[in-house]
Protein backbone atom coordinates (compact mmCIF):
# COMPACT_ATOMS: atom_id res chain seq x y z
CA UNK A 1 0.00 0.00 0.00
CA UNK A 2 1.07 3.39 -1.07
CA UNK A 3 0.55 6.12 1.27
CA UNK A 4 0.80 10.01 0.53
CA UNK A 5 -0.46 12.92 2.14
CA UNK A 6 0.00 15.90 -0.22
CA UNK A 7 0.08 19.70 1.30
CA UNK A 8 -0.94 18.89 4.71
CA UNK A 9 -1.74 22.00 6.78
CA UNK A 10 -2.65 22.15 10.70
CA UNK A 11 -2.93 25.18 12.62
CA UNK A 12 -3.74 25.28 16.70
CA UNK A 13 -4.90 28.83 16.95
CA UNK A 14 -1.85 30.82 15.52
CA UNK A 15 0.50 28.53 15.74
CA UNK A 16 1.40 26.05 12.28
CA UNK A 17 1.92 22.85 13.34
CA UNK A 18 2.63 21.62 10.49
CA UNK A 19 3.12 23.31 6.99
CA UNK A 20 2.11 22.27 3.40
CA UNK A 21 3.66 18.74 4.44
CA UNK A 22 4.14 16.31 1.54
CA UNK A 23 5.30 12.71 2.57
CA UNK A 24 5.41 9.59 0.13
CA UNK A 25 5.04 6.41 2.20
CA UNK A 26 6.44 3.47 -0.26
CA UNK A 27 5.09 -0.43 -0.15
CA UNK A 28 7.55 -1.92 2.65
CA UNK A 29 9.66 0.50 3.73
CA UNK A 30 10.86 2.07 7.19
CA UNK A 31 11.15 5.50 6.63
CA UNK A 32 12.33 8.17 8.97
CA UNK A 33 10.06 10.79 10.37
CA UNK A 34 13.02 12.83 12.17
CA UNK A 35 12.49 16.16 13.88
CA UNK A 36 13.28 17.96 16.74
CA UNK A 37 10.34 17.92 19.89
CA UNK A 38 7.97 20.60 18.91
CA UNK A 39 8.92 19.78 14.81
CA UNK A 40 5.10 18.58 14.23
CA UNK A 41 6.02 15.14 14.25
CA UNK A 42 2.96 13.78 16.31
CA UNK A 43 0.64 16.26 14.81
CA UNK A 44 1.13 15.35 11.26
CA UNK A 45 0.59 11.04 12.42
CA UNK A 46 -2.47 12.36 14.36
CA UNK A 47 -3.98 13.82 10.79
CA UNK A 48 -2.79 10.63 9.22
CA UNK A 49 -4.37 8.40 12.04
CA UNK A 50 -7.73 10.88 11.70
CA UNK A 51 -7.03 12.37 15.38
CA UNK A 52 -7.51 15.48 13.42
CA UNK A 53 -8.82 17.31 10.52
CA UNK A 54 -5.94 18.77 8.64
CA UNK A 55 -6.81 22.48 7.44
CA UNK A 56 -5.64 22.14 4.15
CA UNK A 57 -4.55 19.41 2.19
CA UNK A 58 -5.36 15.59 1.68
CA UNK A 59 -4.40 11.87 2.25
CA UNK A 60 -4.05 9.19 -0.52
CA UNK A 61 -4.03 5.62 -0.54
CA UNK A 62 -2.73 4.14 -3.79
CA UNK A 63 -3.29 7.40 -5.01
CA UNK A 64 -6.69 7.61 -4.01
CA UNK A 65 -7.96 10.60 -2.03
CA UNK A 66 -9.85 9.83 0.63
CA UNK A 67 -10.81 11.24 4.45
CA UNK A 68 -10.56 10.21 7.51
CA UNK A 69 -13.25 11.34 10.22
CA UNK A 70 -11.69 9.42 13.19
CA UNK A 71 -9.03 6.54 13.60
CA UNK A 72 -11.65 4.04 13.05
CA UNK A 73 -11.57 4.77 9.09
CA UNK A 74 -7.81 5.06 8.93
CA UNK A 75 -7.83 1.70 10.73
CA UNK A 76 -10.03 0.04 8.32
CA UNK A 77 -7.62 1.80 5.62
CA UNK A 78 -4.73 -0.40 6.79
CA UNK A 79 -3.09 2.31 9.11
CA UNK A 80 -2.10 1.18 12.54
CA UNK A 81 -0.51 3.83 14.91
CA UNK A 82 1.69 3.05 18.15
CA UNK A 83 1.22 6.58 20.13
CA UNK A 84 4.17 7.93 22.47
CA UNK A 85 1.99 7.38 25.44
CA UNK A 86 0.53 3.65 24.92
CA UNK A 87 -3.78 3.31 25.30
CA UNK A 88 -3.57 -0.46 26.84
CA UNK A 89 -6.05 -0.71 29.69
CA UNK A 90 -3.90 -2.08 32.41
CA UNK A 91 -6.36 -4.26 34.27
CA UNK A 92 -6.75 -6.61 31.29
CA UNK A 93 -5.00 -8.62 29.71
CA UNK A 94 -2.65 -8.93 26.33
CA UNK A 95 -5.45 -11.00 24.69
CA UNK A 96 -8.08 -8.71 25.72
CA UNK A 97 -6.18 -5.62 25.07
CA UNK A 98 -5.58 -6.80 21.26
CA UNK A 99 -9.25 -7.87 20.97
CA UNK A 100 -10.60 -4.13 22.61
CA UNK A 101 -12.85 -2.35 19.96
CA UNK A 102 -11.72 -5.16 17.48
CA UNK A 103 -15.17 -5.95 15.82
CA UNK A 104 -14.52 -9.34 14.49
CA UNK A 105 -13.78 -10.73 17.46
CA UNK A 106 -17.32 -10.29 18.79
CA UNK A 107 -19.68 -12.99 19.00
CA UNK A 108 -23.54 -12.48 20.12
CA UNK A 109 -21.80 -9.51 22.37
CA UNK A 110 -19.19 -11.25 23.96
CA UNK A 111 -15.11 -10.93 23.18
CA UNK A 112 -14.02 -14.28 21.46
CA UNK A 113 -11.12 -14.78 23.76
CA UNK A 114 -9.72 -17.87 22.40
CA UNK A 115 -9.68 -16.42 18.73
CA UNK A 116 -7.75 -13.53 20.37
CA UNK A 117 -5.53 -15.64 21.81
CA UNK A 118 -4.65 -17.19 18.61
CA UNK A 119 -4.54 -14.14 17.04
CA UNK A 120 -2.00 -12.94 19.16
CA UNK A 121 -0.19 -15.98 19.23
CA UNK A 122 -0.09 -16.65 15.64
CA UNK A 123 1.20 -12.51 14.82
CA UNK A 124 3.86 -12.68 18.26
CA UNK A 125 5.06 -15.70 16.49
CA UNK A 126 4.90 -14.23 12.92
CA UNK A 127 7.26 -11.22 13.58
CA UNK A 128 9.21 -12.83 17.23
CA UNK A 129 7.09 -10.40 19.11
CA UNK A 130 7.28 -12.34 22.20
CA UNK A 131 3.74 -11.82 24.53
CA UNK A 132 2.53 -13.67 27.32
CA UNK A 133 -1.10 -13.47 26.06
CA UNK A 134 -2.95 -14.15 29.78
CA UNK A 135 -0.37 -11.77 31.73
CA UNK A 136 -2.20 -8.05 32.51
CA UNK A 137 -0.38 -5.26 30.77
CA UNK A 138 -0.02 -3.91 34.43
CA UNK A 139 2.39 -6.07 34.87
CA UNK A 140 4.54 -6.27 32.01
CA UNK A 141 7.91 -3.80 31.12
CA UNK A 142 7.50 -0.88 29.22
CA UNK A 143 9.17 -3.02 26.26
CA UNK A 144 6.81 -5.38 26.38
CA UNK A 145 3.49 -2.88 26.70
CA UNK A 146 4.45 -1.68 23.45
CA UNK A 147 4.56 -5.17 21.29
CA UNK A 148 1.57 -5.39 22.88
CA UNK A 149 0.45 -2.36 21.10
CA UNK A 150 2.25 -3.84 18.21
CA UNK A 151 0.04 -6.83 17.58
CA UNK A 152 -2.66 -5.04 18.84
CA UNK A 153 -2.36 -2.68 15.14
CA UNK A 154 -0.95 -5.76 13.27
CA UNK A 155 -4.60 -7.60 14.14
CA UNK A 156 -6.43 -5.18 12.36
CA UNK A 157 -4.44 -6.13 9.55
CA UNK A 158 -2.16 -2.81 8.85
CA UNK A 159 -0.09 -2.53 6.38
CA UNK A 160 1.42 0.88 7.17
CA UNK A 161 2.28 1.04 11.07
CA UNK A 162 3.15 4.46 12.70
CA UNK A 163 5.60 4.07 15.59
CA UNK A 164 5.97 7.62 17.46
CA UNK A 165 9.45 7.72 19.02
CA UNK A 166 9.30 4.03 20.33
CA UNK A 167 12.43 3.82 21.13
CA UNK A 168 12.36 6.76 24.04
CA UNK A 169 11.15 4.83 26.69
CA UNK A 170 13.10 1.35 26.13
CA UNK A 171 16.76 0.44 26.99
CA UNK A 172 19.33 0.04 24.44
CA UNK A 173 18.78 -4.16 24.54
CA UNK A 174 15.09 -3.62 24.17
CA UNK A 175 15.72 -0.85 21.22
CA UNK A 176 17.48 -3.38 19.46
CA UNK A 177 14.72 -6.24 19.82
CA UNK A 178 12.41 -3.27 18.27
CA UNK A 179 14.69 -2.77 15.26
CA UNK A 180 14.58 -6.29 14.69
CA UNK A 181 10.91 -6.67 14.76
CA UNK A 182 10.83 -3.44 12.44
CA UNK A 183 13.26 -4.64 9.56
CA UNK A 184 10.92 -8.04 9.89
CA UNK A 185 7.73 -6.36 9.14
CA UNK A 186 9.26 -4.30 6.20
CA UNK A 187 10.73 -7.42 5.17
CA UNK A 188 7.08 -8.84 5.30
CA UNK A 189 5.74 -6.05 3.36
CA UNK A 190 4.51 -3.67 5.69
CA UNK A 191 5.37 -0.33 5.52
CA UNK A 192 6.63 1.86 8.70
CA UNK A 193 6.62 5.39 9.73
CA UNK A 194 9.39 5.62 12.33
CA UNK A 195 9.13 8.68 14.43
CA UNK A 196 12.00 9.83 16.03
CA UNK A 197 15.00 12.33 17.01
CA UNK A 198 17.45 9.78 17.65
CA UNK A 199 20.02 9.73 14.34
CA UNK A 200 22.06 6.75 15.59
CA UNK A 201 18.97 4.81 15.53
CA UNK A 202 17.81 6.30 11.74
CA UNK A 203 21.07 5.94 9.77
CA UNK A 204 20.65 2.06 11.82
CA UNK A 205 16.88 1.23 10.60
CA UNK A 206 16.04 3.58 8.12
CA UNK A 207 15.48 3.11 4.18
CA UNK A 208 14.16 6.81 4.06
CA UNK A 209 14.59 9.88 5.88
CA UNK A 210 12.23 12.45 5.99
CA UNK A 211 13.49 15.56 8.07
CA UNK A 212 10.57 18.49 9.73
CA UNK A 213 11.61 21.16 11.11
CA UNK A 214 9.00 24.01 12.49
CA UNK A 215 6.23 22.37 10.71
CA UNK A 216 7.90 21.88 7.52
CA UNK A 217 10.01 19.64 5.54
CA UNK A 218 13.09 20.71 5.61
CA UNK A 219 14.55 17.84 3.41
CA UNK A 220 15.12 14.27 2.61
CA UNK A 221 18.43 11.74 3.50
CA UNK A 222 19.70 8.51 2.42
CA UNK A 223 20.63 6.25 6.00
CA UNK A 224 24.51 7.21 4.72
CA UNK A 225 24.39 10.35 5.82
CA UNK A 226 26.12 11.40 8.58
CA UNK A 227 25.27 12.68 11.54
CA UNK A 228 26.33 15.85 11.77
CA UNK A 229 24.29 16.16 8.37
CA UNK A 230 21.35 15.07 9.85
CA UNK A 231 21.81 16.93 12.81
CA UNK A 232 22.35 20.49 11.42
CA UNK A 233 19.22 19.54 9.08
CA UNK A 234 17.27 18.86 11.89
CA UNK A 235 18.41 21.80 13.78
CA UNK A 236 18.48 24.06 11.05
CA UNK A 237 22.28 25.19 12.02
CA UNK A 238 25.46 23.22 12.39
CA UNK A 239 25.49 21.50 16.07
CA UNK A 240 28.08 20.31 18.03
CA UNK A 241 27.41 17.17 19.42
CA UNK A 242 29.93 17.03 21.74
CA UNK A 243 30.32 19.93 24.80
CA UNK A 244 33.55 22.44 24.72
CA UNK A 245 34.31 22.74 28.49
CA UNK A 246 38.00 23.75 29.71
CA UNK A 247 39.48 21.72 32.81
CA UNK A 248 37.41 22.46 36.32
CA UNK A 249 38.92 24.95 38.69
CA UNK A 250 37.59 23.23 41.88
CA UNK A 251 36.58 25.63 44.39
CA UNK A 252 35.30 25.19 48.12
CA UNK A 253 33.11 21.91 48.81
CA UNK A 254 29.50 23.28 48.26
CA UNK A 255 28.20 19.68 49.17
CA UNK A 256 29.21 17.04 51.68
CA UNK A 257 27.13 14.21 51.61
CA UNK A 258 28.47 11.67 54.62
CA UNK A 259 27.04 8.15 55.09
CA UNK A 260 23.75 8.86 54.12
CA UNK A 261 21.55 5.89 54.42
CA UNK A 262 17.94 6.01 52.64
CA UNK A 263 15.08 3.01 53.70
CA UNK A 264 11.84 2.83 51.89
CA UNK A 265 8.67 2.32 54.28
CA UNK A 266 9.47 -1.62 54.34
CA UNK A 267 13.05 -1.09 55.82
CA UNK A 268 14.44 -1.71 52.59
CA UNK A 269 18.09 -0.28 52.15
CA UNK A 270 17.82 1.85 49.18
CA UNK A 271 20.69 3.98 49.21
CA UNK A 272 23.57 2.47 51.29
CA UNK A 273 25.71 4.76 53.65
CA UNK A 274 26.79 6.99 50.41
CA UNK A 275 29.81 9.86 51.03
CA UNK A 276 30.95 11.82 48.12
CA UNK A 277 31.86 15.50 47.95
CA UNK A 278 31.02 17.96 45.20
CA UNK A 279 33.14 21.57 45.18
CA UNK A 280 32.67 24.85 43.58
CA UNK A 281 33.37 24.84 39.97
CA UNK A 282 32.96 21.15 38.64
CA UNK A 283 30.27 18.43 37.48
CA UNK A 284 29.84 15.50 40.50
CA UNK A 285 28.14 12.61 37.84
CA UNK A 286 26.29 10.18 39.46
CA UNK A 287 26.82 7.31 37.20
CA UNK A 288 24.86 3.84 37.08
CA UNK A 289 21.66 1.46 35.70
CA UNK A 290 18.64 2.98 36.23
CA UNK A 291 17.05 1.85 39.84
CA UNK A 292 20.54 1.97 41.77
CA UNK A 293 19.18 3.96 43.99
CA UNK A 294 20.03 7.31 42.48
CA UNK A 295 16.47 8.30 42.66
CA UNK A 296 16.44 8.10 46.22
CA UNK A 297 19.79 9.81 46.21
CA UNK A 298 18.65 12.72 44.52
CA UNK A 299 15.38 12.94 46.86
CA UNK A 300 17.45 12.82 49.85
CA UNK A 301 19.63 15.95 48.20
CA UNK A 302 16.79 18.27 47.73
CA UNK A 303 14.94 17.53 51.20
CA UNK A 304 11.58 14.97 49.58
CA UNK A 305 12.80 12.48 51.62
CA UNK A 306 14.79 12.38 55.18
CA UNK A 307 18.04 10.20 55.63
CA UNK A 308 17.90 7.21 58.03
CA UNK A 309 21.34 8.38 58.86
CA UNK A 310 24.34 10.52 57.55
CA UNK A 311 24.34 14.10 57.14
CA UNK A 312 24.19 16.42 54.28
CA UNK A 313 25.67 19.85 54.01
CA UNK A 314 25.49 22.40 51.47
CA UNK A 315 27.93 24.85 51.79
CA UNK A 316 28.94 24.68 55.66
CA UNK A 317 25.05 24.05 56.56
CA UNK A 318 23.03 21.08 57.43
CA UNK A 319 20.48 20.67 55.01
CA UNK A 320 18.96 17.04 56.49
CA UNK A 321 16.46 18.31 57.71
CA UNK A 322 15.35 21.08 55.41
CA UNK A 323 11.88 21.89 53.15
CA UNK A 324 12.74 22.13 50.39
CA UNK A 325 11.42 25.84 50.06
CA UNK A 326 14.24 26.11 53.01
CA UNK A 327 16.79 24.92 50.26
CA UNK A 328 15.63 27.00 47.52
CA UNK A 329 16.79 29.86 49.74
CA UNK A 330 19.91 28.13 50.88
CA UNK A 331 20.86 28.19 46.74
CA UNK A 332 19.87 24.99 45.32
CA UNK A 333 18.47 24.77 42.25
CA UNK A 334 16.77 21.29 40.76
CA UNK A 335 15.94 19.88 38.14
CA UNK A 336 14.14 16.61 38.10
CA UNK A 337 13.79 13.70 36.42
CA UNK A 338 9.83 13.81 36.28
CA UNK A 339 9.75 17.16 34.37
CA UNK A 340 5.86 17.18 34.85
CA UNK A 341 5.21 15.85 37.40
CA UNK A 342 7.74 17.31 39.89
CA UNK A 343 9.19 20.61 37.88
CA UNK A 344 6.27 21.95 36.47
CA UNK A 345 2.44 22.98 36.99
CA UNK A 346 1.08 21.11 34.07
CA UNK A 347 -2.16 23.39 34.28
CA UNK A 348 -0.42 26.65 35.11
CA UNK A 349 0.66 29.01 31.84
CA UNK A 350 4.30 29.28 31.18
CA UNK A 351 5.28 32.63 32.56
CA UNK A 352 3.30 31.11 36.00
CA UNK A 353 5.34 28.44 36.15
CA UNK A 354 8.66 29.93 35.28
CA UNK A 355 7.85 32.02 38.96
CA UNK A 356 6.43 29.15 40.76
CA UNK A 357 8.90 29.24 43.65
CA UNK A 358 9.28 33.00 43.60
CA UNK A 359 5.86 34.65 43.41
CA UNK A 360 5.21 35.35 46.65
CA UNK A 361 8.49 37.14 46.91
CA UNK A 362 9.54 40.69 45.34
CA UNK A 363 9.90 41.15 42.21
CA UNK A 364 6.85 39.13 41.34
CA UNK A 365 5.12 40.06 44.64
CA UNK A 366 4.50 43.04 46.76
CA UNK A 367 2.80 42.40 50.44
CA UNK A 368 0.27 40.04 49.47
CA UNK A 369 -0.36 41.22 45.67
CA UNK A 370 1.18 39.67 42.88
CA UNK A 371 3.21 41.68 40.58
CA UNK A 372 1.46 40.41 37.21
CA UNK A 373 3.13 43.01 35.23
CA UNK A 374 6.81 42.02 36.36
CA UNK A 375 5.49 38.23 36.03
CA UNK A 376 4.45 39.00 32.41
CA UNK A 377 7.81 40.56 31.61
CA UNK A 378 10.03 37.99 33.26
CA UNK A 379 8.47 35.51 31.22
CA UNK A 380 8.85 37.27 27.89
CA UNK A 381 12.57 37.63 28.75
CA UNK A 382 13.41 33.83 29.83
CA UNK A 383 11.30 32.72 26.68
CA UNK A 384 13.79 34.31 24.67
CA UNK A 385 16.62 33.66 26.50
CA UNK A 386 16.15 30.15 26.90
CA UNK A 387 14.53 29.77 23.11
CA UNK A 388 11.14 27.80 24.89
CA UNK A 389 9.09 26.85 21.75
CA UNK A 390 5.75 28.17 23.37
CA UNK A 391 2.54 30.02 21.23
CA UNK A 392 2.68 32.45 23.93
CA UNK A 393 3.95 32.84 27.71
CA UNK A 394 0.11 32.23 28.86
CA UNK A 395 -0.09 28.80 26.85
CA UNK A 396 -0.66 25.99 29.76
CA UNK A 397 2.94 24.52 30.55
CA UNK A 398 1.26 20.60 30.02
CA UNK A 399 0.96 21.87 26.26
CA UNK A 400 4.66 22.42 25.41
CA UNK A 401 7.03 19.40 24.03
CA UNK A 402 9.06 17.63 26.29
CA UNK A 403 12.41 19.50 25.50
CA UNK A 404 10.23 22.84 25.95
CA UNK A 405 8.93 21.94 29.44
CA UNK A 406 12.95 21.09 29.99
CA UNK A 407 13.84 24.63 28.71
CA UNK A 408 11.21 25.98 31.09
CA UNK A 409 12.07 24.18 34.46
CA UNK A 410 15.96 25.17 33.56
CA UNK A 411 14.97 28.93 32.72
CA UNK A 412 13.51 29.01 36.36
CA UNK A 413 16.36 27.00 38.15
CA UNK A 414 19.21 28.75 36.32
CA UNK A 415 17.73 32.35 36.80
CA UNK A 416 18.60 32.81 40.65
CA UNK A 417 21.83 32.80 41.68
CA UNK A 418 22.91 29.25 42.62
CA UNK A 419 25.78 27.68 44.98
CA UNK A 420 24.38 24.08 44.00
CA UNK A 421 22.26 22.57 40.96
CA UNK A 422 20.75 19.47 41.23
CA UNK A 423 20.00 18.00 37.42
CA UNK A 424 18.30 14.45 37.27
CA UNK A 425 18.69 12.87 33.24
CA UNK A 426 18.26 16.08 31.97
CA UNK A 427 18.40 15.30 28.57
CA UNK A 428 16.17 12.38 29.09
CA UNK A 429 13.60 12.52 25.98
CA UNK A 430 14.56 15.71 24.47
CA UNK A 431 16.44 16.04 20.79
CA UNK A 432 19.86 16.97 19.53
CA UNK A 433 19.02 20.97 19.67
CA UNK A 434 17.49 20.93 23.04
CA UNK A 435 20.24 18.76 24.52
CA UNK A 436 23.15 20.65 23.10
CA UNK A 437 22.00 23.85 24.94
CA UNK A 438 21.15 22.26 28.18
CA UNK A 439 24.35 20.79 28.34
CA UNK A 440 25.82 24.46 27.43
CA UNK A 441 23.78 25.21 30.62
CA UNK A 442 24.60 23.01 33.07
CA UNK A 443 28.39 24.04 31.84
CA UNK A 444 28.05 27.25 32.02
CA UNK A 445 26.17 27.00 35.75
CA UNK A 446 30.17 25.22 36.79
CA UNK A 447 31.89 27.84 35.01
CA UNK A 448 30.08 30.31 37.37
CA UNK A 449 31.19 28.82 40.08
CA UNK A 450 28.29 26.41 40.91
CA UNK A 451 28.86 22.98 42.04
CA UNK A 452 27.02 20.40 39.81
CA UNK A 453 25.70 17.26 40.68
CA UNK A 454 24.32 15.23 37.40
CA UNK A 455 22.54 12.18 37.98
CA UNK A 456 22.62 10.40 34.40
CA UNK A 457 21.92 6.87 33.61
CA UNK A 458 23.24 8.18 29.94
CA UNK A 459 26.89 7.19 29.87
CA UNK A 460 27.32 9.69 26.40
CA UNK A 461 25.95 12.56 28.86
CA UNK A 462 28.38 11.52 31.93
CA UNK A 463 31.34 11.26 29.89
CA UNK A 464 30.65 14.35 27.87
CA UNK A 465 30.40 17.01 30.94
CA UNK A 466 31.62 15.29 34.01
CA UNK A 467 34.76 16.17 36.13
CA UNK A 468 34.51 13.67 38.10
CA UNK A 469 32.37 10.71 38.07
CA UNK A 470 30.58 8.60 41.09
CA UNK A 471 28.75 5.02 39.59
CA UNK A 472 26.09 3.80 41.84
CA UNK A 473 25.31 0.11 42.67
CA UNK A 474 22.69 -1.61 44.91
CA UNK A 475 22.48 1.76 46.95
CA UNK A 476 26.30 2.26 47.17
CA UNK A 477 28.78 4.43 45.44
CA UNK A 478 31.02 1.36 43.75
CA UNK A 479 33.38 3.44 42.99
CA UNK A 480 34.65 7.08 41.96
CA UNK A 481 36.60 7.83 38.63
CA UNK A 482 38.08 10.74 37.16
CA UNK A 483 37.12 13.11 33.87
CA UNK A 484 39.37 10.47 31.51
CA UNK A 485 37.81 7.45 32.66
CA UNK A 486 36.51 5.37 29.72
CA UNK A 487 33.28 3.44 28.73
CA UNK A 488 34.74 0.54 29.68
CA UNK A 489 36.41 1.13 32.88
CA UNK A 490 32.60 2.91 34.29
CA UNK A 491 30.76 0.22 32.70
CA UNK A 492 32.46 -2.23 35.19
CA UNK A 493 31.28 -0.62 37.93
CA UNK A 494 28.28 0.00 36.81
CA UNK A 495 27.75 -3.79 36.63
CA UNK A 496 28.91 -3.95 40.13
CA UNK A 497 32.48 -5.31 39.86
CA UNK A 498 35.36 -2.98 41.78
CA UNK A 499 38.30 -3.36 40.08
CA UNK A 500 40.06 -6.42 40.79
CA UNK A 501 38.53 -9.09 38.56
CA UNK A 502 38.17 -12.64 40.15
CA UNK A 503 39.51 -15.87 38.03
N1 LIG B 1 -3.50 19.84 20.85
C1 LIG B 1 -2.66 20.87 20.68
N2 LIG B 1 -3.04 22.13 20.94
C2 LIG B 1 -2.19 23.17 20.76
N3 LIG B 1 -0.91 23.05 20.33
C3 LIG B 1 -0.48 21.81 20.06
C4 LIG B 1 -1.32 20.66 20.24
N4 LIG B 1 -0.59 19.56 19.89
C5 LIG B 1 0.62 20.00 19.54
N5 LIG B 1 0.70 21.35 19.63
C6 LIG B 1 1.86 22.18 19.28
O1 LIG B 1 2.21 21.88 17.94
C7 LIG B 1 3.63 21.83 17.78
C8 LIG B 1 4.03 20.47 17.24
O2 LIG B 1 3.82 19.50 18.25
P1 LIG B 1 4.04 17.95 18.02
O3 LIG B 1 3.37 17.55 16.75
O4 LIG B 1 3.63 17.25 19.24
O5 LIG B 1 5.62 17.88 17.82
P2 LIG B 1 6.60 16.62 17.85
O6 LIG B 1 5.77 15.37 17.88
O7 LIG B 1 7.42 16.76 16.62
O8 LIG B 1 7.42 16.77 19.10
C9 LIG B 1 4.21 22.14 19.16
O9 LIG B 1 4.55 23.50 19.20
C10 LIG B 1 3.09 21.84 20.11
O10 LIG B 1 3.18 22.64 21.27
MG1 LIG C 1 5.74 13.89 19.31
Amino acid sequence: MKLELRGITKRFGSLTANDAVDLVVEPGEIHALLGENGAGKSTLMNVLYGLYQPDEGEILVDDVPVTFTGPGDAMAAGIGMVHQHFMLIPVFTVAENVMLGHEETKRGGFLDRRRAKRDVTEISRRYNLEVPPDALVADLPVGVQQRVEIIKALSRNAQVLILDEPTAVLTPQETDDLMRVMRALRDGGTSIVFITHKLREVREVADRITVIRRGKVVGTAEPSASTNELASLMVGRPVQLTVDKTPAEAQDVVLDVAGVTVLDDNGVVLVDDVSFQVRGGEIYAVAGVQGNGQTELTEALVGLTTPASGSIDVAGQRITRLSTDQLLDLGVGYVPEDRLHDGLVGDFTVAENLVLDLYDKPPFASGMAMNLRTIASNAVERVAEFDVRTPSPEAAARTLSGGNQQKVVLARELSRPLKLLIVAQPTRGLDVGSMEFVHRRIVAERDRGAGVVLVSTELDEVLGLADRIGVMYRGRIAGEVGAGATAEEIGLLMAGSTSEVTP
